[in-house]
């Protein structure tokens, strides 16, 4: 009886999981609040997950890498990337949260900096096939573009099965760093190519800023349950900067030195308990910051 009331609870646990709206019931600290140590356990599986999508394609197919241990149930489909131009990536079922998940490759900060800080940052419009009926003025940084395109087709190939395979309804996107840029380009493009019934959650940890204004907007009104994690003073997440136009949406959560996690509500909060009010500026951040650790996890295969 016993067992069977944990392994009730245990179930319930995960659906709430899947279903909580990013940050419920929340401590208020200087009018940010901070998430409890449930709220903090609750993101520990998709953690191990974005640092899963930093291991080859070879070794996500069949869920050998070290970190996929912490996911143990796990049923991969298909895999892919080359981790050179094409950034690794995987697709497959976790029966436990109930959701597909699907997990782009990271990159380090050494690779990252120098395109972010290029003055020459060029945005551009999503790609029309790729993103039908988004409005021209929303417009992402090129390169992380081009990163998700070449992906795409192969993922959304990949997420149609498992969803058909396991019966699923439930879409989680994941990433670290340049894949959380791709995870975040992913959540506005596989609803466009979806069924409407199905629902999704994105979490992306170290995420640079993507797009514009107008794309900011779009992801806040349309990716519903987003979360970006920041860890103390990683660089990653101030750049490029807003002077060049771009913004982050809504749905940052920020670590600070206490390794406390607060919920930093709007686009770009500049309190002091969020990224960029910590971070001013790069000379402000710490490049060790951005594997993490994001709740003792860091963002490596
Ligand atoms: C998984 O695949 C890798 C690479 O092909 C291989 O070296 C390893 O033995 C496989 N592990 C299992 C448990 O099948
Ligand atoms: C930052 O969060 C505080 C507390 O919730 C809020 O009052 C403020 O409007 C936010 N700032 C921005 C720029 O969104």
């Amino acid at each position: 009886m016993a067992r069977i009331g944990f392994a009730l609870a245990f179930v319930a646990a995960a659906i709430a999981t899947v279903n909580a709206a990013p940050t419920p019931e929340l401590h208020a600290r200087q009018s940010i609040t901070s998430l409890s140590t449930a709220q903090v356990s609750a993101f520990k599986p998709y953690t191990f997950y974005a640092a899963s999508a930093h291991c080859s394609a070879s070794v996500t197919i069949n869920w050998s890498c070290a970190s996929c241990q912490h996911n143990p149930t796990f049923k991969p489909v298909a895999s892919g990337g080359d981790g050179d131009l094409t950034q690794f990536w995987y697709v497959g079922y976790d029966p436990t949260l109930k959701t597909v998940i699907v997990g782009h490759q990271g990159t380090d900060t050494s690779k990252l900096l120098p395109i972010l800080t290029d003055g020459d940052i060029i945005m551009e419009d999503l790609d029309s096939s790729l993103f039908p009926g988004i409005s021209s003025s929303v417009k992402v940084h090129q390169g992380f573009a081009a990163t998700q395109s070449r992906s795409a087709p192969d993922v959304l190939a990949a997420v149609q099965k498992t969803i058909s395979q396991f019966g699923a309804n439930h879409v989680t996107i994941v990433g670290h760093s340049l894949g959380a840029a791709i995870a975040l380009l992913d959540s506005v493009y596989l609803p466009l190519h979806l069924p409407s019934g199905i629902t999704f959650k994105t979490v992306g940890y170290g995420m640079p800023r993507v797009g514009n204004q107008a794309f900011a907007d779009y992801v806040d009104a349309h990716v519903t349950n987003l979360n970006h994690i920041n860890n103390k003073h990683d660089p990653v997440p101030i750049v490029p900067g807003r002077f060049l136009g771009f913004h982050h949406p809504s749905g940052e959560i920020h670590i600070g030195e206490d390794s406390v996690w607060s919920a930093c509500p709007g686009q770009d909060n500049t309190s002091d308990l969020c990224e960029i009010g910590s971070t001013p500026n790069l000379f402000d951040s710490d490049a060790d910051d951005h594997s993490g650790p994001y709740d003792g996890v860091f963002q490596t295969c």
